[in-house]
């Protein structure tokens, strides 16, 4: 979080704690600061604030955007690409309705031509704006142009591409649009859902009727408030160029490591992708064995997506590209922000390029990744 968003929002932990649905005058300072969030996030998005419902996680607003697609959208299956989070795939998956997966290049973006023929067998799409691990954007436009000839409603899981690359809902034109807060600098356990005015909504959560009864559950006011700062603070940072200066960190970081260490190769689209995000593959490198000596060296990165982590399958997103999965076992994902300095950057890219070779070093030997940790 930003210093200014964890600033807004201690007042409502340890000062305001009405619930925003009293009538008396606390309760309506709640109420007031619930919508002056909303307003910022909506102007962040492109869209109004009663288009925006604010949920638990990114999760909760994929999990509500398909539920009601699923039971208001026509016949036919929920097409879907297949680099999707799993917070999208278990979704769809743990459904009756049936999935068709899309599928995507070897540059992580979606394959136009198949989702074309797909979109005839299809009740609704979900493709998200920028993938998690690999960072690739995706060609949304066309996507909402195919999806729109064909009447299919459009839910796209923005988690990643929102505060980071300017992004317009109606510019777009997409039906629902899923967010979550601690991407752009907001706290972690608060999602954003946009619901575009006029579209059937039928609610996950049912129960007191809150967020118009798109959201039922008392809305969490410090998390909410902090969101709107953070979504405030976002637009700012997106009109004053600071993406720009991440992407500029992040391009020194790969170009170092990329000149630094022979058999590295950066995946996915290099043009379309955000710009904080590097993701490398190093030929013979267990990337769990990177991971901990990068630990120890102070670089906190990620072999797959974070919430992949910790598990030693290859990733799907890589495999759906077709990189072979001994390789898929070597990438590491990189992210860059704002709090980031060059000095940092540059710093850890001469960290990863002596870990590869401390690790080659002792691979080379027949030791394992454990007894480099040891050693
Ligand atoms: C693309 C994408 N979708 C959904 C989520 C889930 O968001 P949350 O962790 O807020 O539930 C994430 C989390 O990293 C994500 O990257």
């Amino acid at each position: 979080m930003l210093p200014e968003v964890l600033d807004a929002m201690l007042p409502w932990l340890s000062g305001n704690h009405a619930n925003p649905s009293g009538s008396y005058r606390t309760a309506k300072a709640a109420r007031s600061a619930i919508d002056e969030a909303r307003g910022h996030v909506a102007a962040l998005l492109g869209g109004e604030g009663d288009e925006i419902v604010f949920t638990g996680s990114g999760t909760e607003s994929v999990n509500t955007a398909l539920h009601s697609l699923d039971r208001l959208a026509g016949k036919g299956k929920a097409a879907v690409s297949v680099i999707e989070h799993s917070a999208v795939l278990r979704f769809v998956g743990s459904r009756e309705r049936g999935v068709m997966p899309l599928s995507v290049g070897a540059d992580g973006r979606l394959d136009l031509t198949a989702f074309r023929a797909a979109c005839a067998g299809a009740a609704y799409v979900s493709v998200m704006a920028a993938n998690n691990e690999i960072g690739v954007i995706q060609p949304l436009a066309e996507v909402l142009a195919i999806a729109r000839e064909h009447g299919l409603p459009v839910h796209t899981d923005a988690v990643q591409i929102v505060g980071k690359v300017p992004f317009d809902v109606r510019r777009e034109r997409v039906d629902m649009l899923s967010a979550s807060a601690h991407k752009f600098h907001g706290p972690k356990g608060i999602g954003v859902l946009f619901v575009r005015q006029g579209l059937d909504f039928s609610p996950l959560l049912l129960g007191g009727g809150q967020e118009k009864g798109r959201r039922s559950g008392t809305e969490n006011v410090a998390a909410i408030v902090a969101t709107g700062e953070a979504a405030r603070l976002a637009k700012l940072a997106l009109e004053e160029g600071v993406p720009e200066r991440i992407r500029e960190m992040r391009d020194s970081f790969e170009k170092a490591v990329l000149e630094g260490v022979a058999g590295c190769t950066q995946n996915g689209d290099p043009a379309n992708r955000l710009p904080n995000t590097s993701h490398l593959s190093f030929d013979g490198c267990d990337s769990s064995g990177l991971l901990i000596l990068l630990d120890e060296a102070g670089v906190a990165c990620s072999a797959g997506s974070a919430c992949m982590t910790g598990k030693q399958k290859p990733s799907h997103v890589q495999l759906a590209m077709g990189i072979p999965e001994q390789r898929a076992k070597t990438s590491l994902r990189f992210a860059f922000s704002r709090l980031n300095t060059p000095d940092e950057t540059a710093e850890a890219a001469r960290k990863v390029i002596e870990a590869v070779g401390k690790l080659r070093r002792v691979q080379g030997n027949g030791v394992g990744p454990v007894a480099v940790y040891t050693s």
